[in-house]
């Protein structure tokens, strides 16, 4: 029986390599996440409203300076009306709004979006939308957001640094970021990349500690894939950027979906009453049977992106992204045979985290 890990244990689980092992940690995951949290899937509907963005994030393909990118922006009219679809067509109970920190998605605007979902809908609100200031989360906030994502992508300070360019005036700590969502009482969630070059064991074990230390009502994390356009595109950049870490090839955290299975299942075992979604990342590695293997080793939340199709073949943070090229209702349909089959009932309710309920005395 696998109790609650240690630092250590955590950091030795990462490097495990032994299935019969590893099968014991994942069917223990399953078992706290059907004790804990239940059978429910839930079901957030993704809308990427803009792939504007000002930042320069050495991993992502919607980085300001990859000229290639088609910029668009949805009008709150459009983004609205998917918002409705997808209480009303689809029944979801939440929306995520992500966009890039690009030029357009303003306090304003996103709080006339948010407004005139929360003035159409019941659905729970969760904001993506970067490193913002305060105030404005406050304000949205107050227009009717309920959730906010924005992961660290790393706990090591220098990692960070060095794949994150400081250069815009907006540039804010992330985990400064993270405390105020808390304290304007957002339902916050974060999570980390798996496989950034450089990133060791020992790092991913410290972003584990992390997620139960600062309390996280969601964690969302998926395996790095490189993305043309952007410096890491390069096997050589790659490198360089291990070597500059100080990373030995042995410590070397690898991008695939099996590293990735493990980091859920461990988050389920220290943040136990935590959502926890299977990424699209993990999707886009692993196809139908990656999705469904991350919600057997803890995950018990699902985004299937609603993003009308003329702009979501647009949002290529990284390559062959899963779904990129279906409609909404596809995609919809996708998710919902495939929860059929493996027999775990669709969530369309708000599906708000247990921890979120608990603090909020609910
Ligand atoms: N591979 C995997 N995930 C990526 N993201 C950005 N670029 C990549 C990539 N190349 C993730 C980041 C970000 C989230 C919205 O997408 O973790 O927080």
């Amino acid at each position: 029986m696998i109790t609650r890990p240690t630092s250590e244990e955590i950091a030795s689980w990462l490097r495990e390599t032994d299935e019969e092992r590893l099968s014991e940690l994942f069917e223990h995951a399953d078992a706290i996440r059907r004790e804990r949290v239940g059978d429910t899937v839930h079901l957030r509907g993704l809308i990427e409203i803009s792939n504007r963005c000002s930042r320069d994030c050495h991993y992502c393909g919607i980085r300001r300076s990859n000229t290639s990118v088609q910029r668009y922006l949805m009008s709150v009219s459009e983004i609205v009306e998917c918002a409705v679809t997808a209480e009303k067509e689809f029944g979801y109970g939440t929306v995520v709004l992500q966009a890039g920190e690009g030029p357009g998605v303003d306090s304003e605007r996103v709080t006339r979006i948010v407004e005139g979902i929360a003035e159409k809908t019941s659905l729970a609100i969760a904001l993506s939308l970067g490193e913002r200031k305060r105030s404005e989360l406050l304000r949205w906030k107050n227009a009717g957001a309920d959730r906010y994502l924005l992961r660290i992508e790393t706990t090591n300070a220098e990692l960070f640094r060095r794949i994150h360019p400081a250069d815009t005036p907006h540039a804010r700590d992330r985990m400064a970021v993270l405390a105020d969502l808390r304290e304007l009482g957002y339902e916050v969630g974060s999570g980390v990349l798996i496989g950034l070059p450089g990133q060791t064991y020992d790092d991913l074990a410290n972003d584990l500690d992390t997620f139960a230390r600062i309390d996280l009502d969601m964690i969302g994390c998926g395996p790095f894939i490189p993305s043309p356009g952007s410096p890491l595109a390069d096997a050589s950049e790659r490198e360089k950027l291990r070597i500059a870490m100080g990373c030995r090839e042995a410590d070397q955290v690898p991008a695939t979906n099996l590293m990735t299975y493990k980091v859920v299942a461990l988050a389920r075992l220290v943040c136990p009453d935590s959502n926890i979604p299977t990424t699209t990342a993990v999707a886009t590695l692993g196809g139908k049977e990656g999705r469904e293997t991350g919600l057997q080793r803890g995950g018990n939340v699902l985004m299937p992106n609603l993003t009308p199709e003329e702009y979501r073949r647009l949002y290529v943070i990284y390559p062959n992204k899963a779904s990129s090229l279906d409609s909404p209702e596809a995609t919809h349909r996708g998710v919902v045979e495939m929860l059929e089959a493996m027999g775990r009932p669709a969530g369309f309710s708000r599906g708000d985290s247990r921890k979120f309920l608990a603090r909020e005395g609910a």
